[in-house]
């Protein structure tokens, strides 16, 4: 009843109100700092508490427990009474002085894959490739039709490779091709740096590579693009320091996830390099990145096709001879022939001209030649 609870309203603030006028000001004060001092002493506390370590458990024996300190020592400790069911491989916190496990974390993998990989749905058309045909349909072939028509392969009754090599000089498309391949099937385009992948625990390249196949299973269909596959699977010429034994187990690790992946997973592996001559036969053998495709420096025709796919959106003052520039550039890569036509769009904007023109290409022609010319001493400079 609303007269009933306006009522026992006006009691309870009557009540209140003579609560707070007749409390002293004093004791409310002092209330409020010794709150205060209590605040600040736990704080106290929390800064001297030690930090707990993370750990790896490696094997439990009923309340004992190896773990794994992060240097890779390996102790046998206690468990708390108080912590959870353990399990070999899951991470844990640890008292620094004696060890003992105090709690699971509740993260089971060591590394954030997203962390070492690139992960995208690149948006690349084929159109905007020049000059590859023949590659381009090799990479259809062999990483196209697998994830779009799977049915095929099993009535004909082949397996389809699980991945190809992509090799060539730099700047000559190799990441666009995969991009492209992985747009046209609409998958997720994961890349990884060879290098990235070589860790500086033992042990640990070669789980990263492992958890990073187990994310594009997850993210399937899916292009793995690993980049710069030299720094990994170089040959072994001799196994001397620890470094190179990681980066071997690393790489063995790689082939081992190769292997064991089905060639209808839905996930294709496409490798890159710029030195196919010291790669690992390993890797190239049939049944992993068994099909090998070379990206040429681009012939004449080639240059043109991509100077055209360049300049498409570039204004001319008037029609400018693209064979004749394209003649020019002997030897560019696809790259350099993007730099000329972004160089000739600066000296049009040096010139105060919202257009280019012929002069504007041949002095980038010339300027993106010298930088090759200087880049190639250097090199020889530094090799002797
Ligand atoms: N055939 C091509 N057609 C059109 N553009 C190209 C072509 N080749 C290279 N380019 C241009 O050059 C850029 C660099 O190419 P890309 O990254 O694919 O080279 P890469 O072969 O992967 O080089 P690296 O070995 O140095 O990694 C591309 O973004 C693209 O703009
Ligand atoms: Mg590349």
């Amino acid at each position: 009843m609303p007269t009933k609870d306006a009522k026992a309203k006006s009691i309870i603030d009557s009540i209140m109100y003579s609560y707070s006028t007749s409390s002293n000001p004093y004791e409310e004060e002092n209330r409020i700092l010794k709150e205060t001092v209590n605040r600040l002493k736990e704080e106290i506390e929390r800064f001297k508490a030690s930090p707990l370590m993370v750990c790896e458990i490696r094997e439990i024996f009923g309340n004992t427990s190896i773990i794994k300190i992060p240097n890779g020592n390996q102790f046998l400790v206690n468990i708390s009474t108080d912590c959870e069911k353990l399990k070999p491989g899951e991470l844990v916190l640890v008292e620094q002085k004696n060890l003992t496990v105090i709690k699971k974390i509740p993260i089971t993998r060591r590394f954030n894959v997203e962390k070492f990989v690139i992960v995208e749905k690149p948006t690349i058309t084929w159109e905007e490739i020049g000059g590859l045909s023949q590659q381009v349909e090799e990479i259809k072939e062999v990483v196209e039709l697998p994830l779009k028509k799977p049915e095929l392969f099993k009535k004909i009754g082949i397996t389809p490779p699980k991945g190809v090599l992509l090799y060539g000089e730099p700047g000559t498309g190799k990441t666009l091709l995969a991009k492209a391949v992985a747009a046209s099937t609409n998958s997720t385009f994961i890349e990884v740096v060879g290098s990235e992948l070589v860790q500086k625990f033992i042990g640990e390249g070669a789980k990263l590579v492992k958890e990073i196949f187990e994310f594009s299973r997850k993210k399937a269909p899916a292009i793995v693009f690993i980049d710069e596959l030299d720094a990994l699977a170089a040959k072994r010429i001799e196994v001397g320091t620890s470094g190179e034994r990681e980066v071997n187990r690393t790489f063995m690790q790689l082939l081992a996830e190769l292997d064991g992946f089905k060639p209808l997973d839905n996930v294709k592996i496409i490798g890159a390099t710029n030195r196919k001559d010291i790669l690992d036969p390993a890797v190239i053998r049939p049944g992993r990145l068994d099909r090998l495709i070379h990206i040429p420096i681009p012939s004449r025709e080639a240059r043109l096709e991509i100077l055209k796919i360049h300049s498409k959106n570039m204004s001319f003052d008037r029609v400018i001879n693209i064979e004749l520039l394209a003649s020019r550039m002997e030897g560019f890569s696809g790259a350099e022939i993007k730099a000329v036509c972004t160089e000739a769009g600066y000296f049009a904007i040096r010139g105060n001209r919202t257009f280019v023109n012929k002069e504007d290409f041949l002095k980038a022609i010339d300027k993106v030649k010298q930088e090759e010319e200087a880049e190639g001493k250097d090199y020889v400079g530094m090799f002797g």
